[in-house]
């Protein structure tokens, strides 16, 4: 039997289990998928310790992101993001990916929402910012960040190829202009608050929220009655979870029973 799990504290809410199992049921494949809930002072012990059991994949969640990127060989793209949230133990050795960046453009792609040549404004500018900024820009978008600390929209803005930096103050007129709106703050996370103003929305918008508690959030429901396109947070969740599906098995991923299973959670 495979072994796969996720390593993150606090893990016991995730709703990873769920999904992958559906996946792997699915698909008929013999694995286990559980959490591992790792001591914040001992992750790299951790680390080693899941490898040299026979371990054969791992998501990695809050706040061991970067403790992954420090233990594996980054595949490329990873490299910029500084990010890991799915490890591959291969037989070389265990390989680092970023399935939130590439799993966030296959919500976008599965939404029709076409991000080459997009304009897109990215609020925020922690880690899932980064995820989204460095993504976006992968895809072809030209990226704005417009972070309630200036200073860290600008430090991020410096790291991706042609992106800004804004205040939060500026993000009404920005949304005037672009074509995508992405939250990567916690704003909204259990609550009603929104970052965009709800007048600045407008039919020409798509929006997208990394907060899936409450799925449709005050920032997505004002998008939407404004007219706006909407893909919620729920959306990222899955095609990450799918993204290190197939990385770690080479099989397509069942991505219906993947979705049913996680939607059924929520
Ligand atoms: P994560 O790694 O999940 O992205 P993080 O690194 O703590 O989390 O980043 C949280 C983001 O949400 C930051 O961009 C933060 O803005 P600051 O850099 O100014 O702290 C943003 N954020 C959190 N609470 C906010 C609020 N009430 N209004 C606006 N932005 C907020």
């Amino acid at each position: 039997m495979d072994v796969y799990g996720i390593i993150g504290n606090p893990v016991e809410h995730s709703l990873s289990p769920p999904m992958h199992e559906a996946a792997f049921r699915e698909r008929g494949i013999d694995a286990k998928y559980v959490t591992f809930e790792a001591d914040v002072d001992r992750i790299e012990e951790a680390f080693h310790g899941a490898e040299a059991l026979g371990v054969d994949g791992l998501t990695v969640t809050l706040p061991f992101k970067h403790d992954a990127f420090e233990f594996v060989e980054p595949e490329e793209s990873v490299r910029r993001v500084g990010a890991v949230n799915t490890i591959d133990f291969t037989e070389s050795g265990p390989v680092g990916y970023n399935t939130d960046m590439t799993g966030t453009l296959r919500a976008f792609e599965h939404h029709d929402v076409a991000l080459d040549g997009a304009d897109a404004v990215v609020v925020g500018a922690g880690g899932a910012a980064r995820a989204l900024a460095f993504g976006f820009e992968e895809a072809g978008a030209d990226v704005a960040i417009a972070n309630r600390t200036e200073s860290k929209a600008h430090d991020l803005a410096d790291e991706v190829p042609g992106a800004t930096g804004h205040g939060l103050d500026e993000l009404p007129e920005l949304m005037a202009e672009v074509d995508v709106v992405a939250n990567a703050t916690s704003v909204g996370l259990e609550s009603d608050d929104s970052v965009a103003p709800a007048d600045a929305w407008h039919s020409d918008l798509v929006a997208f929220d990394a907060v899936y508690t409450p799925l449709e959030t005050t920032f997505l429901g004002d998008a939407k009655a404004a007219g706006a396109q909407t893909i919620d947070g729920a959306w990222m969740l899955l095609f990450q979870g799918v993204d290190a599906f197939e990385i770690w098995t080479g099989e397509e991923a069942p991505v219906d029973a993947m979705n049913e299973a996680l939607r059924s959670h929520l």
